[in-house]
């Protein structure tokens, strides 16, 4: 089906349908010019429920690849605050894991039975609305995934998940409002691969962190103890979160089974911890042993801060190795979604669990200005071919990348990010 090309027209600005057609190069996607529809990935709940059964309900041999599938996508109509963006790299994200999985809870069916997932994004700016002021054709944003803000700014629900009608960016090209843009920092220092793994871990590492340390800051202030041991648990989350923690001057502390991410973060000056030395803490004495072991580097205190992501058995460990006044916090809940924890004990201990789901769009945008300066993430060695994307999530399901996974989605890059590829 094609887009009916009248309604476009009037909302552009800056830009002739020429010269639009140019941004384009060879692509035959113009919507004006009656080619193809974008394509995008999507997650059906029909397909869903055949690989269920395929496995006999059994997750662990469900292979997400075969429930992410390339699909026309019908972009809605721009209005004047919309910006047309073509996407040009992407990062796969847990929840898309989570959604294939249907593990948490089956999104695709509740939405109808299909979503287009896909909530972390690069992309160059192709349209503008004629209200939009802030982005102009050629200019490379960077998405995030605050679908709708509630009263204090943070998301009710997220972009390309729960949000209604929302349409995720592992696809060609995009409509989306410019208040769901940030303007790519080009100059950071960081190569095009590196900033487009951050747009939704970063500003989740950077609300946790300011959430972390304030709870802490409520019980021990500053002149009474300044450096704190903060430790984190595998995973892109969990590794920008102690870069921040690091920066700060606090002792940080990863524990994690990769050990080409726990190099990268050696040479950041964070420490690594092999968490299959403590057998991914499978019984009680692994988790023994696994807290005699921070405590052992810690003079006995453990971690005054510790950010989960994980829960299931990774939940027990961090609590065990917490220091009095300790702070944990989360975000995912990728192994488990319950937490159980005796209440006694941590009141006696003085420990709060804070619960926090994503940044404010300003805190974003805040978050965007420790892109280089804080932020240095891992990739992945494999720099994932768009055709690949579905591959990349199952290699990112079966937890054997060594960094974050990146898809380039654009064969042909603009002119203005050739110098960041690496
Ligand atoms: N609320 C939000 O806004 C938000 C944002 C981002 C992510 N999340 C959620 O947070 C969780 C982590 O996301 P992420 O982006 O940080 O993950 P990620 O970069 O994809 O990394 C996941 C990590 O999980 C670890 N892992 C895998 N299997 C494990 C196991 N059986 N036991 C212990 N560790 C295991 C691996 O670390 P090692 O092998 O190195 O130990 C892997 O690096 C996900 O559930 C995701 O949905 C939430």
């Amino acid at each position: 089906m094609l887009i009916e090309p009248c309604a476009w027209e009037g909302a552009w600005s800056g830009l002739e349908a020429d010269n639009y057609a140019g941004l384009y190069g060879n692509r035959s996607s113009h919507p004006t010019k009656g080619f193809s529809m974008p394509k995008s990935y999507a997650i059906a709940a029909e397909d869903i429920a055949a690989e269920t059964a395929r496995v006999d309900g059994d997750l662990t041999n469900f292979d997400v690849s075969r429930v992410i599938a390339l699909s026309d996508v019908e972009l809605r109509e721009m209005g004047p605050g919309d910006v047309h963006l073509r996407i040009l790299a992407v990062s796969a994200e847990h929840n898309v894991d989570h959604a294939a999985l249907a593990d948490t809870v089956n999104i695709a069916e509740a939405r109808g039975g299909k979503i287009y997932p896909g909530n972390s994004a690069l992309g160059e700016v192709i349209a503008v609305g004629e209200g939009v002021t802030r982005f102009a054709p050629g200019d490379i944003a960077i998405t995030h995934c605050n679908g709708e803000p509630d009263a204090h700014g943070y998301p009710l629900r997220i972009w390309a998940y729960d949000q209604p009608e929302s349409i995720g960016w592992y696809g060609e090209e995009a409509v989306v409002a410019d208040w769901q843009l940030i303007p790519a920092p080009l100059d950071c220092g960081l190569n095009l691969w590196e900033i487009a793994a951050l747009p939704l871990r970063a500003p989740t590492a950077y609300h946790l962190w300011r959430r972390a340390i304030g709870i802490y800051r409520v019980k021990v202030e500053r002149r009474q103890r300044s450096q704190l041991t903060v430790l984190g648990f595998g995973g892109g989350v969990s590794e920008l979160f102690l870069m921040i923690a690091a920066q700060e001057g606090h002792r940080a502390l990863f524990c994690s089974g990769s050990a080409e991410r726990r190099a990268h973060l050696e040479g950041l000056g964070i420490e690594g911890i092999d968490q299959h030395e403590f057998n991914r803490f499978a019984s009680r004495d692994d988790v023994r042993a696994f807290s005699k072991h921070v405590k052992g580097l810690t003079g006995g205190e453990g971690a005054h801060i510790v950010c989960d992501m994980l829960r299931g058995p990774v939940f027990a460990a961090g609590l065990q190795v917490m220091a009095r006044m300790g702070v944990n916090v989360s975000a995912g809940w990728q192994l488990d979604t319950a937490a159980n924890y005796n209440s006694a004990n941590l009141s006696v201990r003085q420990l709060t669990l804070d619960h926090v789901h994503f940044e404010t769009i300003e805190g974003s945008a805040a978050a965007t200005e420790l892109y280089g300066r804080v932020f240095r993430p891992t990739v992945h060695k494999e720099i994932y071919a768009f055709g690949d994307l579905p591959r990349a999530m199952e290699e990112m399901h079966q937890n054997v990348q060594t960094g974050i996974p990146i898809v380039q989605v654009a064969a042909d890059l603009p002119d203005s990010v050739a110098s960041l590829v690496p």
